[in-house]
């Protein structure tokens, strides 16, 4: 085990996801069994109290890898020397809430929380967005955090590609472990576009081994896109262990890298790589080696993909305007 334990502050840690989350951090999955972790958990003033429930039932869990965990309703001490932030909390769309107000409310919670990362966190801070709008809330808090570099900000899209994945699977009878190069491209909205053109599934492309447009068009794409809301419906509340288990994923190939022959999903600021409008938090197809995403290049798209890509896209720069003109950014 090395010595020097990582920082990772959960925001949200009180919230369901938050719960799933933090014994999987403190068993040594997001990093590796071998790296000690340090747990910064921060919480609204009325969730403090849950969220010291859960340090405790944390602590009691005598996990071997598990340096500490510390409890917060204060953002600036929160995001003190973090190595990796993991923003979950965020403000859910209420009845009666417009667009306007969510994008507010959540611009209430990311600017501070990017103020306080570019203020306190560690030089390799590294930011997950998982709180919706994930792009956008990242937007917000990446514009907050000036000294950060803007990659350090990705936004969750790890969830749909996993989606993806299990759809196709499913779909073609195969274990989860030969669909490779999946891509969910733009926002983690219903926009999304999950595509299998790109996708190899032992040696054919994903939609080549499927033969079918209209099920991947009607029936893939959808019900990918939708899956949330499809949770929602049938669980009740909104997924939460499929979400942690993403973050995860996420961070690790983050850190870890992705395997040789096989990409992932993350949104993170556009550097303009197909036609996607530099800045825009929108998700790629990346590979991760020394700790950095890299957005895969020179993938062919056809008028399909190109359409359903630059949709998706439009929402996102619509949302960067809104969020613009509330002078949230
Ligand atoms: P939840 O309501 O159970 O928990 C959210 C927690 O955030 C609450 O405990 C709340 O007190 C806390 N919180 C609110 N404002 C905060 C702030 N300023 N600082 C710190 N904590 C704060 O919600 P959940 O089910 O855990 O989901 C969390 C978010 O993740 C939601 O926005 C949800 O829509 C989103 N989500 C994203 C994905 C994705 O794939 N990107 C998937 C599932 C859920
Ligand atoms: C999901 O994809 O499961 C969530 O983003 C859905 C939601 O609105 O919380």
């Amino acid at each position: 085990m090395s010595s020097t334990p990582v920082n990772v502050t959960v925001t949200g840690a009180a919230g369901q996801i938050g719960y799933a989350l933090l014994f999987r951090i403190a068993s040594g999955q997001l990093l590796g069994a071998d790296t000690p972790v340090r747990l910064r958990l921060l919480e609204i003033p009325q969730a403090v109290r849950a969220a010291e429930g859960t340090a405790m039932e944390l602590e009691d869990s005598a996990f071997p890898a598990l340096a500490g965990v510390d409890v917060f309703d204060d953002a600036k001490r929160a995001f003190e020397g973090t190595n990796v932030a993991l923003l979950v909390g965020a403000r859910p769309r209420t009845k009666g809430m417009e667009r306007g107000d969510l994008l507010s409310a959540n611009g209430g919670i990311f600017r501070p929380q990017g103020e306080a990362i570019n203020s306190g966190a560690a030089d390799d801070i590294r930011v997950l967005v998982v709180g919706n709008p994930a792009n956008t809330n990242a937007l917000i808090a990446q514009t907050h955090a000036p000294d950060v570099p803007a990659e350090r900000f990705t936004a969750m899209t790890r969830l749909d590609h996993n989606r993806a994945i299990a759809q196709l699977a499913k779909k073609l009878g195969v274990p989860s472990s030969e669909i490779k190069k999946i891509t969910i491209w733009g926002n983690h909205s219903a926009t999304q576009y999950p595509d299998i053109f790109h996708a190899q599934v032992g040696g054919r492309s994903g939609a080549e081994a499927v033969g079918d447009e209209k099920w991947i068009a009607e029936e893939f794409i959808p019900r990918v896109a939708k899956r949330g809301a499809e949770i929602i419906e049938v669980r009740g509340a909104s997924s939460a262990a499929s979400a942690a288990s993403a973050a995860i994923d996420h961070v690790y190939s983050w850190v870890n890298g992705t395997p040789e022959g096989d990409w992932t999903s993350a949104a993170l600021p556009s550097d303009g790589s197909y036609g996607v409008p530099e800045g825009l938090i929108s998700s790629f197809p990346v590979t991760s080696a020394g700790g950095r995403f890299e957005i895969v290049q020179g993938l062919e798209l056809d008028a399909f993909s190109r359409e359903k890509i630059d949709a998706s896209v439009r929402e996102l720069a619509e949302e960067r305007e809104a969020v613009r003109a509330l002078g949230l950014i």
